[in-house]
């Protein structure tokens, strides 16, 4: 795929077959469909709509979506959590430890990064300057903004579609890099998302995110009682999540903690 291609491969879960776009008979029509029929994937407003499980999360994230880039919600939050050691803006870090420039792709080639539960894809267009980008998040709400704020800003190396992190339908080895920000502690079973992540991505690929762990703000009750009474927030145990990263095949994984938000890096074998 290269920086201006848009439409991501998209395998089919059942056979690994590549889903192929029909778009004959107009809009209601258009689709991802399986060449063995065993899945059809509707693209409404140019999101495919992959099947997602009934989650509180799509509905929490639907309602935040209006005023989660404003300046009421993302950045307060982030200042809290990450507290004085934190960076001005988390996406610089996380664009320095994907090492972008080191894909080793084809001459002409971009790098291919897959962002998971990218929400309005602040990383996916942060990346999108030096990669061609797929976020995935199981939010119609969000990815609505996140394909508005992309085309407001030119971006035509980025794609979104509307899917579970636990049931990713690429092929294994797909992408260079993999993200995951600001979404592991908000999973029911992060392992199989981290097992998911570590099949698309190809063997030396690297993969990034930001987490919340049980530090800082995040060892007084209230506020713990809160993250998770609000949004549902089970921030890791760091030793723990370096367990569970090796556990889905990942090494080398490195920690930056800034208060109670840990930015990874991990390479897959
Ligand atoms: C706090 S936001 C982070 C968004 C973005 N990564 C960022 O850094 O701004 C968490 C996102 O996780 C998404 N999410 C929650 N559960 C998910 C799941 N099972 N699969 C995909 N996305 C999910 C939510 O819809 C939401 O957009
Ligand atoms: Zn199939």
């Amino acid at each position: 795929m290269d920086a201006t291609a848009t439409e991501p491969r998209y395998a089919c879960r059942r056979c690994g077959r590549r889903l192929s776009r029909r778009k004959s008979g107009g809009e209601d029509d258009d689709a991802f469909v399986c060449p063995n029929g065993d899945a059809t994937v509707s693209v409404v407003d140019g999101i495919p709509r992959f099947p997602v499980p009934d989650d509180s999360h799509e509905t929490l994230f639907d309602r935040l979506a209006p005023i989660y880039e404003s300046p009421f919600w993302f950045d307060p939050l982030y200042r809290f959590v990450g507290g004085p050691g934190a960076p001005r803006d988390d996406r610089e870090l996380v664009v320095e430890m994907l090492e972008l420039e080191n894909t080793n792709v084809a001459d002409g080639d971009a790098p291919t990064v897959l962002d998971v539960a990218c929400g309005t894809g602040r990383i996916a267009r942060t990346v999108a300057a030096d990669a061609a980008v797929v976020g995935i998040d199981i939010a119609a709400g969000m990815l609505e903004r996140a394909t508005r704020y992309a085309a407001r800003n030119g971006l035509d190396g980025i794609a979104f579609a509307q899917m579970s992190a636990d049931e990713l339908w690429f092929d294994a080895d797909a992408f260079d890099r993999g993200t995951c920000c600001w979404a592991l502690h908000l999973l029911p079973d992060p392992d199989v998302v981290l097992e998911e992540i570590g099949r698309v991505l190809r063997s030396g690929g690297v993969f990034v995110g930001t987490t919340l762990v049980e530090d800082y703000v995040l060892e007084l009750l209230p506020v713990r009682a809160t993250a998770k009474g609000v949004l549902d927030v089970e921030p890791f145990d760091a030793t723990d999540l370096r367990q569970r990263l090796r556990a889905a095949g990942f090494s080398s994984v490195e920690f930056d903690r800034r208060g109670a938000a840990l930015f990874f890096r991990a390479r897959r074998e």
